[in-house]
């Protein structure tokens, strides 16, 4: 089990679910790093369990995965959201007001930099500089820009992500 923001915890991930989604490809130690984006991909981040799992499978000795999954900045070793919202709080974005944006979304949403909320929708990063400062505040919501954000724009983005999740889980249910 691996604990949320607000102490909800997320179910360890089996060695069946992790040979799902490497059976029909993964040979070697050569997919290595294709295994690693896999799982990366289905959970947005690399539980230390699928992590065992493929250094058995594969052969290779877990400091090498490790060295791989800190080196390489697109995976993660701790659990992020379905949702990766970077709110850029570099100078220009300061003064342009993304201290009030992160304020709003802490309030409205419980969103706190370097956490991921209880239900996993959202992890939200503090970025800097992204090179668009005259377009700032800008949040990167998924990797896309969204650029002149405001606490109602971000709020507006917020929900329809959220009632996206719900719509979603409606029909999965
Ligand atoms: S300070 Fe935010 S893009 Fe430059």
């Amino acid at each position: 089990m691996v604990e949320l923001a607000g102490g909800s915890e997320q179910t360890a991930v089996t060695d069946q679910q992790v040979e799902e989604l490497l059976k029909d490809w993964v040979v070697d130690s050569e997919d290595l790093i294709a295994a690693m984006l896999a799982v990366q991909e289905k959970y947005n981040w690399l539980p230390p369990e699928a992590l065992d799992y493929i250094s058995r499978r594969l052969n290779v000795r877990k400091p090498r995965i490790y060295h791989i999954a800190t080196f390489y900045r697109v995976f993660s070793l701790v659990p992020r959201g379905k949702h990766i919202l970077q709110l850029c709080m570099g100078t220009a974005c300061h003064v342009r007001g993304a201290e009030l944006i992160a304020g709003a979304m802490s309030r409205q949403h419980g969103l706190q930099f370097g956490k991921t909320t209880d239900d996993g929708l959202f992890t939200l990063e503090r970025v800097n500089c992204l090179g668009a400062c005259a377009i700032g505040p800008i949040l990167v919501v998924d990797g896309e820009y969204k650029g002149n954000m405001t606490t109602n724009r971000t709020n507006a983005v917020v929900k329809r992500l959220k009632r996206e999740a719900a719509k979603e889980e409606g029909a999965n249910a």
